[in-house]
Order: C-alpha cells, then sequence, then structure tokens
C-alpha cells in the first residue's frame, strides 16, 4: 500500500511551550489513522502543520510526496480539512456554501454542480439544500463541514474533533456516516480526537500521543493486547500515568 503522508521527526514550539517533540507517523492509502491523546498532546498542532496553516520548526512532512513546506498548493489541493470550530455561513443555504467553497477551489460550475449533487445525497442533506445553515443541527452542520471539506475531492481527509460537543445518537450518526464515507470513496483520513471509543471505533490504526510524542502505534487491537487489557480506555490511561 502506498504512503499518502509522512510525518518525520518534526517539533514545534510557541514560546516556551513544546506542541510538538520529535513526532513521526504515516498514514497510507485508504486508511483511517486515529490520531489519539488527552487535550494538549499536540494533535491539533500536528494538523495544522501537515494542512500548511503552520510550518514545523525541525523535521519534514509530505503529503503524496509533496513537501508541506515547499509546495503548500499541491498539498493544499490533495487534503480537506475540518476543524473544530466549522466556518460556515451561517446566513447561506447549505447547497450556497457547498457552491462558495467549490468555487473557491476552482471547480468548474458544471463539474460543481455535479459534485453538489453528490455531495448532498452522499450526507443525506438533499432535503435540506435549500435551507439557512443556521437552521440546521450541530451534528448536520458537522456533516456539511464535512461534505465541503470533499467538495474538491481530496485524497485525503483531516478532522479535528469531528464528534465533540455531539450528543450520542447525532456522534454516533456522524461516526458512522464518516466510516461508510471514507470507505466507500477510498478516503485517507487522519482523524484528531480524545475519545477512544471514537478512535478505536473508526481507526484502521491509531497513533497515542501524549505531550507531542508518540507513546504507542498500531491497530486497535494490537494496543488492547499489548497491554493485556480489553479496553483501550485502560491502555489510554495506564500509558498516559506512565
Ligand atoms: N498558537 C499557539 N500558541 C501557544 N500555544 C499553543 C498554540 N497552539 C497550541 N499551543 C499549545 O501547544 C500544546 C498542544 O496543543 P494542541 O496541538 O492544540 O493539542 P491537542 O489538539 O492535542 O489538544 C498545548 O500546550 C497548547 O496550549
Ligand atoms: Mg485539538
Amino acid at each position: 500500500m502506498n504512503t499518502t503522508v509522512t510525518v518525520s521527526n518534526i517539533f514545534k514550539s510557541f514560546g516556551k511551550v513544546v506542541a510538538i517533540n520529535g513526532l513521526s507517523f504515516e498514514v497510507r492509502e485508504g486508511e483511517i489513522v486515529g490520531l489519539l491523546g488527552p487535550n494538549g498532546a499536540g494533535k491539533t498542532t500536528t494538523v495544522r502543520i501537515i494542512s500548511t496553516i503552520i510550518k514545523p520548526d525541525k523535521g519534514e512532512v509530505t503529503v503524496s510526496g509533496f513537501n508541506v513546506v515547499t509546495n503548500p498548493k499541491e498539498v493544499r489541493n490533495e487534503i480537506g480539512v475540518v476543524f473544530e470550530n466549522a466556518n460556515l455561513y451561517e446566513k447561506l443555504s447549505v447547497a450556497d456554501n457547498l457552491q462558495f467553497f467549490g468555487e473557491l477551489h476552482g471547480l468548474r460550475a458544471f463539474d460543481l454542480k455535479q459534485r453538489i449533487f453528490e455531495l448532498l445525497e452522499l450526507f443525506g442533506l438533499k432535503e435540506r439544500a435549500r435551507d439557512k445553515v443556521a437552521t440546521l443541527s450541530k451534528g448536520m452542520k458537522q456533516k456539511l463541514s464535512i461534505a465541503i471539506a470533499l467538495v474538491h475531492n481530496p485524497k485525503i481527509l483531516i478532522l479535528d474533533e469531528p464528534t465533540s460537543g455531539l450528543d450520542v445518537p447525532s456522534a454516533r450518526s456522524l461516526r458512522d456516516m464518516i466510516k461508510r464515507i471514507v470507505k466507500e470513496k477510498r478516503k485517507s483520513v487522519i482523524l484528531c480526537t480524545h475519545n477512544m471509543l471514537e478512535a478505536q471505533y473508526l481507526s484502521d490504526r491509531i497513533v497515542l500521543m501524549n505531550k507531542g510524542k508518540k507513546v504507542v502505534e498500531g491497530t486497535p487491537e494490537e494496543l488492547e493486547k499489548m497491554s493485556g487489557v480489553e479496553n483501550l480506555e485502560e491502555v489510554f490511561l495506564h500509558l498516559i500515568k506512565e
């Protein structure tokens, strides 16, 4: 399997705060990698570096072979990103939000129309296409944010705490949707979460982070076996304690 994202020994500090302290991992084609860790572990900083929003102090990151520092434009073409505070235009309709972001990506009118139709269908938003975003539930807004991230058909999807703030049924529905769509569309995914059950449910592989470093990496099953307990939550608490 080909590698789509390579993070090699990166470091990032904000003043005296060391956010990333020598982190390496890879994401292969079609794989969902969960970046799991407690608050402050460095997950968001890591995906901000991968998304070319900030630069690493040291180390190298490539996306589909493009270096994030020297080829940010090419990198941005390869990825779709959903950060925690979704950037939606509340006064515009669902379809017009997709239209707006599609145009930002320079999609041609005909392609974009097709694409919007497909995404509305895929995310169960067809009935709400003409409604203002302000009238949507939080879960639906989150679905729309992911649809927008996919509007230019990127190979890689980055999701930062996608279900935070959602109630249990909405979170469940969103997770099921993420899993179905990324497998169906063969996307590679980086999922940042502090929620162990979410990482366990969605990830093919988990990179457990703490204090800007990788603590351990493996499939959810491997991580469970490694510490001889059945629940990843135990592994998580156990490793963070050490
Ligand atoms: N822009 C910033 N300025 C100062 N400190 C920051 C900034 N961004 C992140 N940090 C710090 O870096 C560390 C890692 O943060 P972050 O990557 O947001 O962690 P996570 O997403 O895992 O909760 C934290 O200590 C946080 O306070
Ligand atoms: Mg974060």
